[in-house]
């Protein structure tokens, strides 16, 4: 795997990087015909993405209902401790079988994109170790609650909130970065030319 740049590292980076911008430049995201994004793979591949969109906004949300007093503290240990399970599960699965069957199709292809596969790869390994820190604070946070002792809700959640959402930012810059380097190799070569299908 190649050394990614200081500046190319998810959380630096302002999207993809200028040297990987060639065929986005020439296929930005308006021009995506229907075609290509409910091709077989895409349209799985995308739907996964779409998933995490998702229980991303409900955490999100369910952590600024508690803070705003609109749900019990119980309702929210359940909902939060659900939907974060979902996406923990999901999301090791998803960046396992990229790793190991989705990038290496690509990369055997187009030699010169391997950088980015290479960055997309690190960027999972980042998320990762944010993911690390999640559930350290997501696991104290659960304990707090359940532990039945006095503590003040809203100072626990927003200490919390503070880890999630750099979990959140970089994962959604990820999502959006591997789309804006995928989807346009799709669009000029096609799923068949990768062998892709799920
Ligand atoms: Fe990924
Ligand atoms: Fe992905």
């Amino acid at each position: 795997m190649a050394d990614i740049l200081e500046i190319d590292q998810l959380g630096k980076r302002n999207g993809l990087p200028d040297s990987l911008r060639e065929l986005l430049k020439k296929y930005p995201r308006d021009t995506w015909e229907e075609d290509v994004l409910n091709g077989n793979w895409v349209g799985y591949w995308l739907g996964r993405h779409s998933v995490f969109k998702e229980i991303s906004f409900a955490i999100n949300q369910s952590l600024h209902n508690i803070l705003d007093n609109k749900i019990s503290t119980d309702k929210f240990l359940s909902d939060y401790i659900q939907l974060m399970n979902l996406m923990l599960k999901n999301l090791n699965s998803h960046h396992t079988v990229e790793d190991n069957y989705i990038f290496p199709k690509f990369s055997q292809k187009i030699e010169k994109f391997s950088y980015g596969l290479d960055l997309l790869e690190n960027d999972h390994h980042l998320i990762h170790s944010s993911i690390d820190n999640v559930v350290v604070e997501g696991n104290s946070l659960i304990k707090t609650i359940n532990d039945n002792k006095v503590f003040d809700i809203k100072k626990v959640v927003g200490s919390y909130k503070t880890v999630n959402d750099t979990f959140e930012k970089l994962l959604m810059a990820h999502l959006n970065d591997e789309e804006d380097l995928l989807i346009p190799l799709v669009v000029k070569y096609g799923e068949k030319y990768f062998d892709l299908g799920h």
